[in-house]
C-alpha cells in the first residue's frame, strides 16, 4: 500500500491553503497538475495523483510508451506486430485474416468470393488460392482464365507442352517455361518450386526458404500441425476459453481466482489473453487496436467499429475481426480516406455520351440533340422524323441528317408552317428562281406593290400587333461587311438596302388581303409593272410605334407604326458589259433601286404594300379600326379565334384560312398538331370515334394491333414492323424508323432498345486503344462479326484489361471474345471467353501481334465489352507480368475496383504508354487515385524488378 502511494505519487498536503479546514482545490480540473500527457489525473481530498494511461509505464509525471511488440513473442501477434504509442496492432500477411484473439492469423479462403475470379475451378491453399480449368482447357498466362487446349496444336497451344504455369513460344516451335510471381522454375525447366514469397509459402506463421521448398514454423505459443504448415495453440499456453465465447461467466469466475492467486506474467501469462506485461501496479493485460479489454482486465473482444456512427463510413459498413471496412454504392468510388464515397462524374470521362451528358449521384444519364434519338444508353442516331406520320407533313416528308423536311407536290408551296401545302395560284407557278420579288403597277388612282417570298420564307412570332417575315437567305458576307452597304468578292458584289417607312396611322396585320372585291381578278399583269426587282434576301418588319398622345377630348388615338424592309441583292459580273463595268452596273442598280423605294413607299402610304406568301396575298398594315369593326376580325391562316384572340389550332382541329374560326376535325380524319390547315384521313374509309380526333388511334380499324405491328388500311390487318423499325404502342398505323445507322435484328420489334448499330467499335492506337462490342453498351446485334487486329510499334508489347465482359452463358458458347496471334485456330492463344465475366482481369499478349474476333450467333445478346488496352516498351515486360500475374491484384476488392476505373486506368494506361507521362502525375495525386494496398503491392514489385538480388 505505503509503495503504491509512492509510486503514483501523491503530493504532500502543505500545498493547499493553510488557513482553517484545508479547501479541496481539484488541481486536475483547473490544470493545476503536473502530470504526464499520458497520464491520468485522479483528484484526491488534499491533493491529486497521477498514473499512466494503459499502454504506458512510469511514475505519472513520468510516462512512456510500452513497446509490445518488442518481446520475444512479438507482442502474441503470429504474423507482424506494429508498436504504436498506447498500443500495438497485429497484422497478417496478403492471404491472411485477423483471427477472432486479435493475434493470430488464419488463412483466407478466396475461393468463397465470386469464385476467386477463376474462370472454372477455384482451389483454396493456405496463404492463396489457385485456378484450374476443366478438361480439355488449360490455364491463360493471368492465371484466372481457361483457353481451349487443342488436340492438334503447335508448341504452348499443345495439349501437352509440359510447363507446369506458364508456357512461353521459344525459338524454332519450342517452348520456355515460366512461373508465377512467387515460384521458382524447377531444375528441369518445366515444374514450379513454392517460395515463401508466394502465400507464405502455405505456412500459416513462419516461412524459410530451404533448398527442399518452403520450412514451415510456429509462434512460440503454438505448435506445428502434423500437416506441417497449420499452427495449434499449444496445451499449456492455450486458454481454456475459444475465441467466440471468452466472456461466459464460469471462465470469468476461472479468470478473477487466477488472478488472485498468481499475479504475474510468468505464471499463465498473468491470466491475460494475450499482452501481458509486469508492472508495478500488478499485471498489466493489453488488447491489440481494434479489440476492448474487456471488464474481467483479461480478455480481448472484438470491437464492432461499425455500431458506433456506422464506423465513419459514408455508405457501408463492414465489421471484420479487428477492423471494418467501408464500402460504396454502385456508381459511387471509395476515396482513399477509405470511408468517404464520392459520386462518379461520368460525364468527364471520355466516351460516356455521344452527345450530351448529365451526372446524377450514382449514376448518368445520355440526350440528344434536337433530331436524334438515344439508343444503347448512350448513343444517339438520327431521327426519321417521316417514319411517324409522315413527320406531320402533308404531302412529301424528306430526312435529312439531324432534321427533315416537307415538300409539296408540283403545283403546291410549303406553307410557312413548312408543314402544309397551298396550291399555287396564277403566275406564280413560273420556276422563276429569285428568292425575293417586288413588283409594282399602277392601279386604281396609284401604285400597288406586291414583295413576293418564293422561298426561304420564316415568319417570327407576333402575328398581330408586329411581326418579321424574312425570305432567302442572307450573304454569308453579311456578318463581316457591315460598315459598308456594298461588299464585292470575287465576281460578285452585294447590294443591300434599307428603308424605314413610318406610317402615322394603322397596325400591322398579316391577314389575307380582300384585294379584289369585285372577285378574283388576276393579279396585276408583269408586262406592266412598273417596279421589278428581284433579290436574294429580304426582311419586313411590321411594328408598332408609340402611341400618339390623344388631343384633349378625343378619345380615339391612333398608333403610329413603322415597316422596316432590308434587300440584299446581287451584282455580277456576266452582266457587265463593253460599255458598263460592275462599279457602273451597280450604281446603275443602286439608282433603279431608290426609284423602286420611291414607289414602295408611295404604296405603303396608300395602304397598298402587300405580301405574298406560298401563293397567298396578304396585307402588310391594316387601318386602325375606327368602328366597331372588331367582329370581322381575321386570323391568320392555321390560325382561328381563341377568348377574341388569334392563336393556333389546337390539335384535333383545324383552320383552312384566317377568316373562319378553328373547326374540330371531320370524322374519320384526325390531326396530331397544332396551327394546321387541314386533317388526315384515317384511311380505307375507316370512321373515327367522334370529331376533334388528335391521332390514328382514334381510328375506329377493324383489329387493334399490338405493339411491334401497324396496322395496313388497304387489307385492315396488322403486319408486323419490317427489319430496322419498331413500334412501343398499340393501334397504331405505322412503324418508326431505327434512329441513325441502327437496326434491328428481327421483324416485330416493340422497342427502341432493339434498334442497334452493327458497327465494329474501338479505336486501335499505337499506344493505347480499345475495341468494343458493336452497339455498346446497349445489347450487340445477333449474327454478328467483327475483327480487329493490333500491331504494335517495334519493340512493344500488348497489356489488355477487361474490366468486364457480358456474354450469355446460355447460348453454349455462341457468343464469343478470342484473342490470339493469327486467324489460325491453332495460333497461340492469348484470352478466349463465351461467358459473362464481371471481374476484372488484366494480361499480357501472349503474341507480339493481336488477332482479336467476336462473333454472335441469332441466340441471346448481352451488353459485351469494352476493353481497353496499351503497348509498353518490351523492357517492362517482366515487371508489367509479374504485376498482372498476381492473385492479389485480383482477390482484393479495392484492386478490382482500380481495373474497373476508367479514370485510373487511363492513368495507368498514360504512365505505361509513355513513362516520361509519370512526372505529369505528382505524388500527392498518385496517392489519392489509388488505394494504399495497391501502391503497396506495386512498389514491392518495382523494388523486386530495380534491386533482383537483395
Ligand atoms: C459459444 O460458442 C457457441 C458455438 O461455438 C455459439 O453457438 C455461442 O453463441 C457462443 N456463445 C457466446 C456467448 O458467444
Ligand atoms: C429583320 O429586321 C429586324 C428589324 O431591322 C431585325 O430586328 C431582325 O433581327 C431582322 N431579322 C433577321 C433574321 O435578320
Ligand atoms: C397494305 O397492303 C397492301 C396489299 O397487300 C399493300 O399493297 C400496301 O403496300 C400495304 N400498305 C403498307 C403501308 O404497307
Ligand atoms: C451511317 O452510314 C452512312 C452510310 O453508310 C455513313 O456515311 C455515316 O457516316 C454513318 N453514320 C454513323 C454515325 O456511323
Ligand atoms: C423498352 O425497354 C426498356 C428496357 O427493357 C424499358 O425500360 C422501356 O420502358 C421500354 N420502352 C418502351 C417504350 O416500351
Amino acid at each position: 500500500m505505503l509503495l503504491s502511494l509512492l509510486l503514483t505519487g501523491t503530493v504532500p498536503p502543505s500545498r493547499g491553503r493553510s488557513t482553517g479546514q484545508p479547501e479541496d482545490v481539484d488541481e486536475c480540473a483547473q490544470g493545476l497538475d503536473d502530470c504526464h500527457t499520458d497520464a491520468l489525473c485522479q483528484n484526491t481530498p488534499t491533493s491529486y495523483k497521477c498514473s499512466c494511461k494503459p499502454g504506458y509505464q512510469g511514475q505519472g509525471r513520468q510516462c512512456e510508451d510500452i513497446d509490445e511488440c518488442e518481446d520475444e513473442l512479438n507482442g502474441g501477434c503470429v504474423h507482424d506486430c506494429l508498436n504504436i504509442p498506447g498500443n500495438y496492432r497485429c497484422t497478417c500477411f496478403d492471404g491472411f485474416m485477423l483471427a477472432h484473439d486479435g493475434h493470430n492469423c488464419l488463412d483466407v479462403d478466396e475461393c468463397l468470393e465470386n469464385n476467386g475470379g477463376c474462370q472454372h475451378t477455384c482451389v483454396n491453399v493456405m496463404g492463396s488460392y489457385e485456378c484450374r480449368c476443366k478438361e480439355g482447357f488449360f490455364l491463360s498466362d493471368n492465371q484466372h482464365t481457361c483457353i481451349h487446349r487443342l488436340e492438334e496444336g503447335l508448341s504452348c497451344m499443345n495439349k501437352d507442352h509440359g510447363c507446369s504455369h506458364i508456357c512461353k513460344e521459344a525459338p524454332k516451335g519450342s517452348v520456355a517455361c515460366e512461373c508465377r510471381p512467387g515460384f521458382e522454375l524447377a531444375k528441369n525447366q518445366r515444374d514450379c518450386i513454392l517460395t515463401c514469397n508466394h502465400g507464405n509459402g502455405g505456412c500459416q506463421h513462419s516461412c524459410e526458404d530451404t533448398a527442399e521448398g518452403p520450412e514451415c514454423s510456429c509462434h512460440p505459443q503454438y505448435k506445428l500441425h502434423t500437416d506441417g504448415r497449420s499452427c495449434l495453440e499449444r496445451e499449456d499456453t492455450a486458454l481454456e476459453v475459444t475465441e467466440n465465447n471468452a466472456t461466459s461467466v464460469a471462465d470469468g469466475d476461472k479468470r478473477v481466482k487466477r488472478r488472485l492467486l498468481m499475479e504475474t506474467c510468468a505464471v499463465n501469462n498473468g491470466g491475460c489473453d494475450r499482452t501481458c506485461k509486469d508492472t508495478s501496479t500488478g499485471v498489466h493485460c493489453s488488447c491489440p487496436v481494434g479489440f476492448t479489454l474487456q471488464l474481467d482486465g483479461k480478455t480481448c473482444k472484438d470491437i464492432d467499429e461499425c455500431q458506433i456512427r456506422n464506423g465513419g463510413c459514408d455508405h457501408f459498413c463492414k465489421n471484420t475481426v479487428g477492423s471494418f471496412d467501408c464500402s460504396c454504392t454502385k456508381g459511387f468510388k471509395l476515396l482513399t480516406d477509405e470511408k468517404s464515397c464520392q459520386d462518379v462524374d461520368e460525364c468527364s470521362l471520355d466516351r460516356t455520351c455521344d452527345h450530351s451528358c448529365i451526372n446524377h449521384p450514382g449514376t448518368f444519364a445520355c440526350a440528344c440533340n434536337k433530331g436524334y434519338t438515344l439508343y444503347g444508353f448512350t448513343h444517339c442516331g438520327d431521327t426519321n422524323e417521316c417514319s411517324i406520320n409522315n413527320g406531320g407533313c402533308q404531302q412529301v416528308c424528306a430526312n435529312t441528317v439531324g432534321s427533315y423536311e416537307c415538300q409539296c407536290h408540283p403545283g403546291y408551296k410549303l406553307h410557312w408552317n413548312k408543314k402544309d401545302c397551298v396550291e399555287v395560284k396564277g403566275f406564280l407557278s413560273t420556276s422563276v428562281s429569285p428568292h425575293v420579288s417586288l413588283h409594282c403597277g399602277k392601279s386604281g388612282g396609284g401604285d400597288r406593290c406586291f414583295l413576293r417570298c418564293h422561298s426561304g420564307i420564316h415568319l417570327s412570332s407576333g402575328l398581330q400587333e408586329a411581326y418579321s417575315v424574312t425570305c432567302g437567305s442572307s450573304s454569308p458576307l453579311r456578318s463581316k461587311q457591315q460598315k459598308s452597304n456594298d461588299s464585292a468578292f470575287g465576281d460578285v458584289t452585294t447590294i443591300r438596302t434599307s428603308v424605314t417607312f413610318k406610317l402615322n396611322e394603322g397596325k400591322c396585320s398579316l391577314k389575307k388581303a380582300e384585294l379584289f372585291p369585285e372577285g378574283l381578278r388576276p393579279a396585276l399583269p408583269e408586262k406592266h409593272s412598273s417596279v421589278k426587282e428581284s433579290f436574294r434576301y429580304a426582311n419586313l418588319t411590321c411594328s408598332p410605334g408609340k402611341q400618339v398622345p390623344a388631343p384633349p377630348g378625343r378619345s380615339s388615338t391612333p398608333k403610329e407604326m413603322f415597316i422596316t424592309v432590308e434587300f440584299e441583292r446581287e451584282t455580277y459580273q456576266k452582266e457587265v458589259t463593253a460599255s458598263c463595268d460592275l462599279s457602273c452596273i451597280v450604281k446603275r442598280t443602286e439608282k433603279r433601286l431608290r426609284k423602286a423605294i420611291r414607289t414602295l413607299r408611295k404604296a405603303a402610304h396608300r395602304e397598298q404594300f402587300h405580301l405574298q406568301l406560298s401563293g397567298m396575298d396578304l396585307d402588310v398594315t391594316k387601318k386602325s379600326p375606327r368602328t366597331s369593326e372588331q367582329q370581322a376580325e381575321s386570323c391568320g391562316v392555321g390560325q382561328g379565334h381563341t377568348e377574341n384572340q388569334c392563336g393556333l389550332c389546337q390539335p384535333g382541329e383545324y383552320s383552312a384560312d384566317g377568316f373562319k374560326p378553328c373547326q374540330l376535325c371531320a370524322l374519320g380524319t384526325f390531326q396530331p398538331e397544332a396551327g394546321r390547315t387541314s386533317c388526315f384521313p384515317c384511311g380505307g374509309g375507316l370512321p373515327t370515334k367522334h370529331l376533334g380526333a388528335t391521332s390514328f388511334q382514334d381510328c375506329e380499324t377493324r383489329v387493334q394491333c399490338s405493339p411491334g405491328h401497324f396496322y395496313n388500311t388497304t387489307t385492315h390487318r396488322c403486319i408486323r414492323c419490317p427489319a430496322g423499325t419498331y413500334q412501343p404502342e398499340f393501334g397504331k398505323n405505322n412503324c418508326i424508323s431505327c434512329p441513325g445507322n441502327t437496326t434491328t435484328d428481327f421483324d416485330g420489334s416493340t422497342n427502341i432498345t432493339q434498334c442497334k448499330n452493327r458497327r465494329c467499335g474501338g479505336e486501335l492506337g499505337d499506344f493505347t486503344g480499345y475495341i468494343e462490342s458493336p452497339n455498346y453498351p446497349g445489347n450487340y446485334p445477333a449474327n454478328t462479326e467483327c475483327t480487329w487486329t493490333i500491331n504494335p510499334p517495334p519493340k512493344r508489347r500488348i497489356l489488355i484489361v477487361v474490366p468486364e465482359i457480358f456474354l450469355p452463358i446460355e447460348d453454349d458458347c455462341g457468343d464469343y471474345l478470342v484473342m490470339r496471334k493469327t486467324s489460325s485456330s491453332n495460333s497461340v492463344t492469348t484470352y478466349e471467353t463465351c461467358q459473362t465475366y464481371e471481374r476484372p482481369i488484366a494480361f499480357t499478349s501472349r503474341s507480339k501481334k493481336l488477332w482479336i474476333q467476336f462473333k454472335s450467333n441469332e441466340g441471346n445478346s448481352a451488353r459485351g465489352f469494352q476493353v481497353p488496352y496499351v503497348t509498353y516498351d518490351e523492357d517492362y515486360q517482366e515487371l508489367i507480368e509479374d504485376i498482372v500475374r498476381d492473385g492479389r491484384l485480383y482477390a482484393s476488392e479495392n484492386h478490382q475496383e482500380i481495373l474497373k476505373d476508367k479514370k485510373l486506368i487511363k492513368a495507368l494506361f498514360d504512365v505505361l504508354a509513355h513513362p516520361q507521362n509519370y512526372f505529369k502525375y505528382t505524388a500527392q495525386e498518385s496517392r489519392e487515385m489509388f488505394p494504399r494496398s495497391f501502391i503497396r503491392l506495386l512498389r514491392s514489385k518495382v523494388s523486386r524488378f530495380l534491386r533482383p538480388y537483395k
